[in-house]
């Protein structure tokens, strides 16, 4: 016990020597202000600051709407599910709510579990461990939830390169005709913000028989005709054989979910150790989730208005000189480069200017990709980004000239 306790202190201070160890801020969130917060200081003062850092890309989570469906179903159906899926936690919201997400995303079924993160783990790792010999060909900046769900598996795992499709095409061709094979990757990515060449990768796996999982997670709500995410607004649905999505971003509430044939979803929900041994969602939750999605669909002016803010956002950058990752997403990365540098900014950044963005450093990015993450949401306005630009021109442009790596770099890394 002793030992034990003496080595995990000593990884921990490795965090610590290393500039890796994690400070959360306490956010006190209010509904009524968003995208303003408050919290206190070092020094135990209460302020308020902009939240630059948040997925609520619409919004969704304080809409007076859904705050209201959310206590008008909690008051009929009580706090949470208290049971499993199969001992008394289907209630008729999870059944409409998989409904609703197996018709959105053009699929027979879907799933919910209690996250996204889950959703990827158990139904990678279940699929492994029943067909051991699939092999797993998995893009190299995949997320830490579909790594674990393939590692979990005990399968073989191949790499490919960043969105290089001709690497794909390589390992695929590799690999002995019919031998079970498995292509994993994310549409749009979560902290570089890059798109994945999703008509090319899908393509490629079709033609050499591998079946795709594609994790949605920070594309539903945002994109396609009705929301549905990158792989509806490309028009690949029936190529996309498993996507995954999350109810706890642009839809605002909570929970994670897969959407697939009827096939594969009877199965995951036989064996899926993750979605069977677990409390269901809330019934309040999914009635919440509901309503969200439904609103989502019906009013494409959000997407196109937050669209348009990104456009504005980083025109503010460049107009401020500042230098950040010009992808073909909504994430807009500010390359650093450096953990500890990444924490002073970030500091700088809420105590001098009352601008919130968590720096993002490993294990979130390999090291030497530390960046600040910004994100705007429906919520911010343009005085909003105008501050946020100025800001950064002051703290990172002005402070660490030296010390910043060259975008060019950066976007080569990715
Ligand atoms: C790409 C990606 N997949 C999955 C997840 C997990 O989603 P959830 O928060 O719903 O568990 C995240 C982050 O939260 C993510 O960025």
């Amino acid at each position: 016990m002793g030992n034990i306790e003496q080595i995990l202190e000593e990884k921990l201070q490795s965090l610590k020597d290393r500039g890796h160890y994690r400070y959360f801020l306490e956010v006190n969130k209010s509904a009524q202000h968003f995208p303003h917060f408050y919290y206190r200081n070092p020094e135990g003062v209460q302020r308020s600051a902009v939240n630059w850092c948040s997925n609520d890309y619409l919004g969704m989570s304080t809409r007076e709407e859904l705050i209201s469906k959310l206590s008008f179903t909690m008051h009929r159906s009580g706090t949470g599910s208290s049971g499993t899926r199969n001992i008394s936690g289907t209630t008729n919201h999870h059944r409409e709510l998989e409904k609703l997400l197996a018709e959105w995303h053009h699929k027979d079924s879907a799933l919910l579990f209690n996250g996204a993160y889950q959703a990827n783990l158990t139904t990678l790792q279940t699929i492994g461990r029943h067909i051991p010999e699939l092999v797993f060909i998995s893009d190299e900046r995949n997320h830490a939830s579909l790594i674990e769900g393939m590692r979990a598996g005990g399968n073989r795992k191949i790499i490919y390169r960043h969105n290089d499709t001709a690497h794909l095409r390589e390992i695929l061709e590799s690999l002995p005709e019919g031998h079970p094979r498995m292509v994993v990757l994310e549409s749009v990515y979560s902290i570089s913000g890059s798109l994945a060449p999703l008509k090319e990768t899908l393509s490629i796996a079709r033609q050499y028989g591998a079946m795709t999982y594609v994790d949605e997670v920070h594309a539903v709500g945002l994109y396609g005709p009705d929301g549905a995410g990158m792989v509806s607004q490309e028009g690949l649905s029936e190529m996309a054989d498993i996507v995954n999505g999350t109810l706890s971003k642009a839809i605002g509430v909570f929970g994670g979910y897969i959407a697939a044939s009827a096939l594969v979803i009877d199965f995951i929900r036989s064996h899926g150790p993750g979605f069977i041994f677990t409390t269901s969602l809330p019934p309040a939750i999914c009635s919440a989730a509901k309503q969200s999605i439904s609103l989502i669909r019906t009013n494409p002016a959000w997407r196109a208005e937050f669209h348009e803010k990104v456009t504005l956002l980083r025109q503010s950058l460049r107009e401020a000189g500042v230098a950040f990752v010009d992808n073909p997403t909504h994430i807009t990365p500010i390359p650093v480069g450096d953990s500890q540098l990444c924490r002073t900014l970030a500091d700088e950044l809420l105590w001098k200017q009352g601008i919130y963005l968590q720096p993002i450093n490993p294990p979130t990015v390999p090291p030497g990709e530390e960046c600040l993450r910004v994100v705007v949401t429906l919520s911010h306005q343009l005085k909003h980004i105008h501050h946020l630009a100025l800001s950064l021109k002051k703290i990172v442009n002005a402070n660490h000239p030296a010390n910043r790596p060259s975008v060019k770099a950066f976007v080569a890394a990715d």
